[in-house]
Order: C-alpha cells, then sequence, then structure tokens
C-alpha cells in the first residue's frame, strides 16, 4: 500500500469512529499535509446544544485564518473518544496540537498521557481536568470559565427579578419555592454553579425552598420530561422560580410550561398566574430569543466564541513556533488555566450579547 492510500486508510478508519457532524476536511487526505495547518478537535457529544455552539464558533474562527479542523464527535462514548485521539494521533504528523473536551475528566487523563507520549501539545476545553494532570504535562492547557461565577450571576438576576415582582412569590410565604435542573453529577459546572447559586441567595437572607433538585444531565428532552411530570402530578402552582444549570434545560422546561399554559410569550409583567421565572446559563440563540420573549427572566453568556478564539490563539502559537504569552492570548493565564469571564444577560444589555 502507498502512504498516501495508508494515510487514507487512516484517516478512514478514524473518520468511522467519527460521529454524525463531522466536516469534510476529515475525507481528504489533503488534510493531513503537513502544509496545511489542520488540527483535530474532539467533542464529547455535538448533541449538545452548547458543544454545538462551540463547535460553530471554532469552525468559524479556524476557517478564518486558514485552519482546517478534523471533528470527532465522541457521541458521550469514553472508548469511542479514546480511539478517535489514539487514530488521530498516528496521523499527526507534525505535531499539531489537539483539542479535546472530554467524555470525562478520567478521559482527560488518558489523552493527556497519549499527547504527551506522542510530544503533542493538548488543549482542554469546556471540561476541566485535575489541576494535578494539568500540570504533569508541559504543554498541556485548559481553557473554560470559572462555574460558579455563572451560578453568581444567576442568583443576582433572580434577586433583582423578585425585588422587581414581589408578586412572584405566589403563595406570599416570603419563601422562593424552586426547581433546580441539573448538569452531569460528576460535571465540574453542576456543583459549582447550584451551590453558589443557593448560598448566594441564602447569604443575602432570601429564603429558599425546593420543590425538586434532578440531574438532567444538561439535556433539553430530559429536562422537559421532568418539569411535565411535576406538572402532572399537579405541581406547577407551588412553582415559584426554575433555575437551571443550561440553557438547554431551561429551554425544555419552558416548552413543559408552555404545554401546560404557562409562560406563552410577552406575558404581561406582574401577572403570575400563569407565569414561573426560568433562569439559565449559556446565551444560546434560543435562549436569547427566549429572554427577548420574556419567556425566560435571564441568562449567563458562557462565552464560546472567546473560549473557541483562545483555543485557536494557542493553537496557532503553538503552530508558528511562538511563545504563548498573555499577550498572545488576550488573557491572564494561571498554570496554563485560562478563565473566560461569563457576563450576566437580561434584557437590559441583550443587544450587546447578540
Ligand atoms: C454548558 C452546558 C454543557 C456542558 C457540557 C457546560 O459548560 O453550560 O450547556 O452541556 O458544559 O460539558
Amino acid at each position: 500500500m502507498s502512504r498516501v492510500s495508508k494515510l487514507f486508510t487512516a484517516v478512514a478508519a478514524a473518520a468511522t469512529l467519527a460521529c454524525a457532524a463531522v466536516v469534510p476536511t476529515q475525507a481528504a487526505p489533503a488534510a493531513i499535509d503537513a502544509n496545511s495547518n489542520s488540527i483535530s478537535v474532539f467533542y464529547y457529544s455535538l448533541n449538545d446544544l452548547f458543544i454545538n455552539q462551540l463547535s460553530a464558533a471554532l469552525q468559524d474562527r479556524a476557517l478564518a485564518n486558514g485552519i482546517k479542523l478534523r471533528q470527532y464527535d465522541a457521541n458521550d462514548d469514553l472508548m469511542r473518544q479514546i480511539s478517535q485521539i489514539q487514530s488521530a494521533l498516528v496521523i499527526n504528523k507534525d505535531g499539531a496540537p489537539i483539542l479535546v473536551n472530554p467524555v470525562d475528566t478520567q478521559n482527560g487523563v488518558a489523552a493527556l498521557r497519549a499527547a504527551r507520549q506522542n510530544k503533542v501539545p493538548i488543549v482542554f476545553f469546556n471540561r476541566k481536568p485535575s489541576d494535578e494532570a494539568l500540570s504533569s504535562y508541559e504543554d498541556a492547557w485548559y481553557v473554560g470559565s470559572n462555574p460558579a461565577n455563572s451560578g453568581y450571576y444567576q442568583a443576582e438576576i433572580v434577586m433583582d427579578y423578585f425585588k422587581a415582582h414581589p408578586e412572584a412569590d405566589r403563595n406570599k410565604d416570603g419563601v422562593i419555592s424552586y426547581v433546580m435542573l441539573k448538569g452531569e453529577p460528576s460535571h465540574q459546572d453542576t456543583s459549582l454553579r447550584s451551590n453558589t447559586f443557593v448560598r448566594t441567595l441564602l447569604e443575602d437572607g432570601v429564603k429558599l425552598k425546593p420543590i425538586a433538585s434532578v440531574n438532567a444531565n444538561w439535556s433539553q428532552n430530559r429536562a422537559q420530561n421532568e418539569i411535565s411530570t411535576l406538572a402532572d402530578r399537579g405541581q406547577l402552582e407551588q412553582i415559584e422560580l426554575i433555575v437551571s444549570n443550561n440553557d438547554a434545560m431551561a429551554l425544555g422546561a419552558i416548552n413543559a410550561l408552555q404545554a401546560e399554559g404557562y409562560n406563552i410569550p410577552n406575558t404581561p409583567a406582574g401577572d403570575h398566574s400563569k407565569y414561573i421565572p426560568v433562569v439559565g446559563i449559556d446565551a444560546l440563540p434560543q435562549a436569547l430569543d427566549a429572554v427577548e420573549r420574556g419567556t425566560m427572566i435571564g441568562t449567563v453568556l458562557n462565552d464560546y466564541t472567546a473560549v473557541a478564539d483562545v483555543m485557536m490563539r494557542i493553537t496557532e502559537a503553538y503552530l508558528n513556533g511562538e511563545q504563548i504569552t498573555d499577550e498572545v492570548l488576550g488573557y491572564t493565564t494561571h498554570e496554563h488555566i485560562i478563565d473566560v469571564p461569563y457576563v450576566k444577560v437580561t434584557n437590559e444589555n441583550i443587544s450587546e450579547v447578540r
């Protein structure tokens, strides 16, 4: 077999492992030419609405700078991601960095080990490996945001809302009865967002009563089912707030509420007879629409465009053999961790985020 056809077979094998949303570059052997500046990016799941948005931002950013992306979707399958990374490292002859959104933190370690053995820089994003794992390899980076801050911003949005709309406390007991929709239990964002949200409100003297707290694992459908179940049990009337660890679940909750005649777009402010405030995180375009229509009170920008930009800056610096400094990245780095700030989003500043 010629070198080119061997490479083609390797690429084809890697492509088979990758799932649905794969960019065309993956099919062409030319994409692995050492001069073509092509890099591989591994997603835990492109079915995740936020990850999908991030992948679009990354593609735009790469395209704008002449970098080709080979995208791999693990479909939330750890073994699949490990095979994808191993196959890609085999064809990564020019030592280009790999970008990894691990299926879980353990996988982060396996990916890191494979990258180190192959002397390939690795840039993790969205799901953070442990500090210990990160510091064990000098060419490992993490680009993400500090999850606690998004929980804090959600608390601010809720406090401002209840101050402006005291009637949202429908039973007038001075306590906010809430449902919390949480992400995967093992994800750093789940506990840090949830705990910071609750702690911030309690510290501010707000009284809270949980009606339900469920792990809908970031999924719109699962969240929709959870809220529909509460509706079937006749519990909607007790709920005065739905706080969600991400927008996808918030949007699922809104679908379920709307099926019960709640949160109809443009419900007059102050009418809480069929309105439950919902707050999310991510600032997905669909969530921004919901904030504009008033079916959601706010969200927090999980800045996927900035994350994509920083990842590409690191990548380009490696490809060009340049030093990676704070100036190059546009952020202060700490132990190879780049913390991209969240932004609180309500109807007041939505045009700045669009
Ligand atoms: C996002 C979620 C997403 C998760 C995936 C979080 O930072 O807010 O929407 O599902 O990352 O890892």
